[in-house]
């Protein structure tokens, strides 16, 4: 990696601190607590849309005055509230953290887990031996030392997901938020995984995240989700984990999603909360299209052990 150049750390350390101020700002505003009936209804088996963040503001209100990780991703324009949805879906649905046994799936830097676990969740975070995307250090940590709130319990397990090293039913609640598909890459060599055994592999992930859940318990997953015959461009595509593959990939195919993920998890003894309100076809609309470019977007699962 080449050094960074006077005025990119000049950069990096205005965009900390402004995210430093953010956190203190957000702590001064009143929270937004306000969930009116239609919200109480709020869907968490669905795709993005661009009207659902505003929706979950309250959520977004209690997320950004945690630490500088999620002020930022609270506030980032870039992201066009894909974040707010993915998090803010599952705080909506939860209504009860303290004593939660919590296993969070590719953690990767997301400080999430540290939130939930400040709620008095007790957190057990897993990720690859050497992840992906690692915990930010230096400068932004030591900051966040100083501004983010203090985590409750959490543990840190590595290994992987194909294969969770942890008893039948020991959790309540087991996330992945925006992790499965990374599954078009072999890591750690980054190889690109052919699209049959990406779908083989997230059959054993899911197979594995139910099996660790307790009955009565709950699994939420986020992923992404593309129109493959007509998205053109990606703006993730930088971020992609392949080395040599498909010029688009890091998404389900739209028309998939429903058997890979609604109608597979059904079929494994869970009930999906609330029902399914993913219509691939809603694809088409690009009030559905996240910032990733036209025809990709993002969608959540949440199902109950039966
Ligand atoms: C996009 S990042 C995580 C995002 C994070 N969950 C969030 O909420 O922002 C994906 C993470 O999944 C991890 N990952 C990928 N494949 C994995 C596997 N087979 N087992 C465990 N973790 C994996 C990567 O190391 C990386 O840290």
């Amino acid at each position: 990696m080449t050094k960074p150049t006077a005025m990119e750390r000049v950069r990096y350390g205005g965009r900390v601190m402004g995210q430093a101020a953010g956190v203190i700002t957000a702590r001064l505003r009143p929270a937004v607590t306000r969930v009116d009936a239609a919200g109480r209804l709020h869907p968490s088996n669905v795709m993005f849309k661009v009207a659902r963040p505003p929706m979950l503001e309250p959520e977004r209100s209690t997320l950004e005055r945690f630490d500088l990780y999620l002020y930022d991703i609270m506030n980032s324009p870039r992201l066009q509230g894909q974040i707010v949805f993915e998090y803010g879906t599952l705080l909506r649905a939860t209504h009860r953290w303290a004593g939660l046994r919590v296993l969070d799936v590719g953690t990767g830097r997301s400080t999430f887990p540290a939130w939930m676990s400040s709620e008095g969740a007790v957190v057990t975070t897993f990720d690859l031996p050497h992840r992906a995307e690692p915990r930010p250090s230096g400068f932004q940590a030591r900051v966040n030392s100083l501004i983010g709130r203090r985590s409750g319990t959490v543990r840190e397990v590595a290994g992987s997901m194909c294969c969770l090293p942890f008893a039948d039913a020991s959790f309540d609640l087991v996330t992945s938020l925006s992790v499965v598909e990374h599954l078009d890459t072999n890591l750690p060599d980054r190889a690109f995984v052919p699209y049959e055994e990406q779908r083989r592999r997230l059959g054993q992930v899911i197979d594995e995240m139910i099996r660790v859940t307790t009955g009565g318990g709950h699994l939420y997953i986020t992923s992404e989700c593309c129109d493959f015959e007509r998205a053109t461009t990606d703006g993730w595509k930088p971020a992609y984990y392949y080395v040599d593959g498909p010029a688009l990939a890091g998404a389900w195919p739209v028309r998939d999603v429903p058997e890979l993920f609604y109608r597979y998890i059904a079929s494994r003894g869970c009930e999906l909360v609330g029902g399914v309100g993913f219509a691939a076809a809603d694809i088409d609309r690009a009030d559905h299209w996240t910032w990733r470019g036209p025809y990709f977007s993002g969608f959540s699962v949440l199902a109950r052990k039966l």
